[in-house]
């Protein structure tokens, strides 16, 4: 079996994070009996910087007979967010059909959350995150610039097939898990589009006697995952609302430098993209100490969604326990003082 890979590093700590995991790809090739062809792309800010573009102009149809990518992270101080998120990651992700975004957040044993009283195992829930459509649509304009009368329109859409697909994949996840959804819209101030999201959930939940669903308005959910993430299983949310839950999902697990997502086409008609939650970290690119947990979660993801379950389960396995050995190398985030490339090279002694 061989399968391609197209590795796109990005920016900032995107690199750094990317070229430090990249042998484990070939650990898992050779622990799991299988062939990888991969390829770097080295686009993103540096290239925008010098040829006007993030990518170049047939980007998606490089991509697209790859297996999967593996992407580090977009955004550079010196070219707007907007520029470099929509010259490469969100046309990826639109182009690609990649409509299911999977982000788990787990308290690992041995790592501290910043709220009391959790121990390693107690948070431990699944954001499915619609990720092509909502509120990150490219519906809207922006008009008479510089006059009184400027105006900016953004509107979010919400399609039956884009709504039902995500919220499926949330129920079979739900199914497969503690059979606990949590339906996140705010449908009493979003009349249309989040009443429209309770309809399609309310639908899809006749196919799923056996999991129960919990409402929650997006304030009251990021409340309460604060206030007790331990109770949550699975939860599904439109595509800014799951951007924003699972940074909230990130920090009280740990780190940001942990948290690991998944972007899926979910007919397979096109290769699914994996990667990092976290940004380019501007604040601490450069300095080999980026935390590389979440790129090496992300590829377990990665290898999981290839059906290459034991590979992917043993990577994730490695990073359970060099989390709970307290000798193991941990980067600063984590309150050690070891290097990106340190520790790295202890999961792959670990696989
Ligand atoms: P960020 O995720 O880059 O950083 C937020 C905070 O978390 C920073 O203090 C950073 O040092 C820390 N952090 C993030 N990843 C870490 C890691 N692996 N190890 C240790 N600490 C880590 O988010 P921020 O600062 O809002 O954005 C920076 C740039 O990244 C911006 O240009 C933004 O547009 C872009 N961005 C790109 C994303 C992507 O490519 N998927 C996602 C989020 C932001
Ligand atoms: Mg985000």
């Amino acid at each position: 079996m061989t399968y391609s890979i197209s590795i796109l590093p990005g920016d900032g700590i995107g690199v750094e994070v990317i070229d430090a995991t990249r042998p484990l790809l070939d650990d898992a090739a050779h622990a799991g009996g299988f062939e990888l062809e991969t390829t770097r792309y080295d686009w993103g800010s540096e290239r925008y910087l010098e040829a006007g573009s993030m990518m170049p102009d047939d980007a998606i149809e490089t991509l697209e007979p790859y297996d999967a990518i593996l992407l580090g992270a977009v955004g550079h101080p010196d070219i707007p967010d907007h520029v470099t998120l929509r010259g490469m990651m969100l046309p990826i992700r639109k182009a690609f059909d990649q409509q299911v975004c999977k982000r788990p957040s787990v308290l690992f044993d041995g790592v501290e959350s910043p709220l009391r009283g959790y121990d390693g195992g107690d948070i431990d829930f699944v954001v499915y995150r619609e990720n092509t459509e909502g509120e990150y649509a490219d519906a809207g304009g922006h008009e008479h610039r510089g006059y009184p009368h400027e105006v900016a329109v953004q509107t979010a859409v919400y399609t039956r097939q884009g709504t039902e697909t995500i919220v499926r994949a949330a129920f079979e996840a739900a199914r497969s898990r503690e059979g606990r959804l949590t339906n996140v819209t705010k449908s009493n101030a979003q009349a249309h589009g989040m009443v429209f999201w309770d309809e399609v959930v309310e639908e899809v939940s006749a196919d799923y006697p056996d999991v129960t669903v919990e409402r929650l308005l997006v304030d009251a959910a990021s409340m309460d995952l604060v206030r007790r993430p331990d109770e949550f299983d699975v939860l599904v949310a439109s595509n800014l609302f799951g951007d924003i839950l699972t940074d909230i999902g990130a920090i009280v697990s740990g780190s940001m430098g942990m948290a690991p997502s998944a972007n899926i086409n979910v007919e397979g008609h096109s290769p699914s993209m994996f990667e990092p939650v976290h940004g380019s970290a501007p604040d601490i690119a450069g300095r080999g100490i980026a935390n590389p947990l979440a790129t090496v979660l992300s590829v377990s993801m990665l290898f999981d969604h290839l059906g290459e379950s034991e590979v992917a389960r043993d990577i994730w396995r490695a990073v359970e326990s060099q989390l709970a050995d307290a000798d193991a190398p941990r980067t600063p985030d984590l309150g050690g003082s070891a290097t990106t490339e340190a520790v790295v090279e202890d999961i792959r002694a670990r696989l």
